[in-house]
């Protein structure tokens, strides 16, 4: 059994996070983009929904190279997104709603339109030069080594006023800073003093794993399993370009900075196995408070699959090291889209069940799928770079109501809607109680009414071989109360023997109006049936 209960949790512990796509939630001003007062406008949707907190994507100045993941001002809002005043306006609204409100932090790489940059490249000796990583060509006349951009190409790009390389793990656009230098890292602590006063509940930090580079900056070395022409950046094992022990230093320095404002979140956005993830914690818990535990996006969708995950995780994270997870993002397919509708309702449930903090992605609630985006529409930079890798399938507008672009925007959205958008939206759906905004609205309740769901431990259960590739089972446990998850993420009918003879009681089933059913020596899980079972007080 793991778990910590018995301890005092945190309000990033108990609760639950939610992110907001800001072009994409909700528009106020026509232009088809969302902006900060749509995020305000929406915020008693959030609390009706009964999330805790709001994780905002990136809304600072940026030419939008990556649409906001390339910021020129860390400390002011785009003006396509609102103004500082909005931005307290929000903050201010949420608060009153007891919602928490946290930023998306990009330290690792700027604008190339910051003015750190433009002083950096306009010259060898500029003080600001050593902010930024520049590099000689190698001695052949190349680059200056094999490290290749996220993005697709090399990693370096040569600045003709100074004949140097300059390096940007993702686009050119997005120079990344020299986090080695004291000076980028005091500046980026006062950017996060400047939000710490303005209230914000803590952050999650973009690509926290690349913020410290190899000082040699070694080649990194081939990936024997991936094909060279098929692989991108996979063609090499990332071990110099990122992940570097020295980046738990420059963690612990951020979390200092927050823990002077109490009991703010630092969550780092992390794609490492879990052994490597788990690192990221820090020493003595000096790191990330949680360090972003993206497995169920990477596991294969089987019981037994998700059963082994969870267990080696659980296993892997340290002493006092809280847990969480996430099905998706701004970066990922749907995961309707991934596994189909009726299981999503099953993901829905896992997601909400397991221990750890949750991260909900808008739009999953309302079982948004993948929405084509025709070439003559296609936003993303990587998809324009590496077609197949666009990312704005699973970025397009939030659905609110049978209106005219689904009451997102009153002009013409950055992407299109899904083509059931009169049918699938929030309005059609909240007193639906089939539909998976209600459930995802149950389960939010549960976890809030059960501490042994938000809090509680968690205990794996063996199931007989021919259950286990489709039934995931275990409990959730914390004082005086022991509640049994049931998972069929299979097609067929499921009959389990409920061993120790106690009853049990349907809290809450994935399909409607099961809940409140009773069960003693077996019980049966339809295609694709999820329950939250509660022991049966007699
Ligand atoms: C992170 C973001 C992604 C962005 C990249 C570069 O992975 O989530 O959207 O493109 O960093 O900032």
């Amino acid at each position: 059994m793991s778990g910590t209960s018995g301890f005092e949790t945190i309000w990033w512990q108990s609760g639950t996070v939610y992110q907001v796509y800001p072009r994409s939630f909700q528009d106020t001003d026509g232009d088809g983009v969302g902006d900060l007062p749509g995020i305000t406008a929406r915020l008693d949707y959030l609390a009706w929904l009964g999330v805790d907190a709001v994780w905002i994507s990136p809304f600072y100045r940026s030419p939008m190279a990556d649409f906001g993941y390339d910021v020129a001002d860390y400390c002011d809002v785009d003006p396509l997104f609102g103004t500082l005043a909005d931005f307290d306006a929000l903050i201010a609204e949420a608060h009153r709603r007891k919602l928490k409100v946290i930023l998306d932090f990009v330290p690792n790489h700027s604008s190339i339109e910051h003015p750190w940059f433009a002083e950096s490249r306009a010259s060898r000796e500029s003080p600001k030069r050593d902010w930024y990583i520049w590099r000689d060509a190698a001695p052949d006349g190349g680059l200056p080594n094999n490290w290749l951009s996220n993005f697709g190409g090399p990693a370096w790009t040569r600045d003709e006023a100074t004949g140097q390389y300059y390096y940007h793990a993702f686009l050119p656009e997005q120079p990344d800073l020299n986090w080695r230098n004291p000076d980028v890292r005091a500046a980026m602590h006062d950017v996060l003093r400047f939000w710490l006063e303005r209230g914000v509940d803590g952050f999650r930090v973009d690509v926290i794993w690349h913020l410290i580079k190899d000082e040699g900056f070694r080649d990194n070395p081939e990936n024997a399993d991936f094909e060279a022409h098929q692989a991108g950046i996979n063609r090499f094992q990332q071990v110099y370009s990122c992940d570097r022990p020295e980046v738990l230093d420059v963690i612990a320095g951020m979390r200092a900075v927050l823990r002077a404002y109490g009991e703010r979140v630092l969550i780092g956005e992390i794609y490492l196995p879990i052994e490597r993830l788990v690192a990221y914690y820090g020493p003595g818990l000096t790191g990330a408070d949680l360090p972003f535990n993206f497995q169920l996006i990477q596991t294969p969708w089987r019981a037994d699959a998700v059963a082994a995950l969870v267990e080696e995780y659980e296993a892997a994270l340290p002493q006092g090291g809280w847990p969480n997870w996430v099905l998706g993002n701004h970066d990922q397919p749907r995961i309707a889209a991934r596994i189909g509708e009726a299981q999503a309702r099953i993901a829905a449930m896992l997601l909400l069940t397991l221990r750890g903090t949750p991260t909900l992605y808008y739009g999953d609630e309302i079982g948004l799928g993948r929405v084509p985006v025709p070439p003559e529409r296609a936003q993303d930079p990587w998809g324009r770079n590496e077609p197949g890798h666009g990312r704005d399938p699973a970025r397009t507008p939030m659905q609110w109501e049978d209106a005219p672009h689904a009451g997102f925007s009153t002009g013409t959205p950055w992407l299109p809607q899904s083509a059931d958008a009169a049918r699938r939206n929030v309005d059609e759906m909240r007193d639906d109680s089939r539909s998976i905004l209600t459930l995802y609205r149950r389960l939010l309740a549960l976890r809030r009414d059960h501490p042994a769901l938000s809090v509680g431990d968690y205990r794996g259960m063996q199931l007989p071989p021919d259950l286990a590739g489709d039934v995931l089972a275990f409990e959730r446990i914390a004082e005086g109360e022991t509640l049994r998850i049931l998972l069929n993420f299979g097609s067929a009918e499921r009959n389990l023997a409920l061993e120790d003879g106690s009853a049990w009681t349907v809290l809450l089933s994935t399909h409607a109006g099961r809940s409140g059913e009773t069960a003693q020596r077996n019980i049966c899980l339809e295609p694709d049936e999820g329950f939250i079972l509660g022991a049966l007080s007699v």
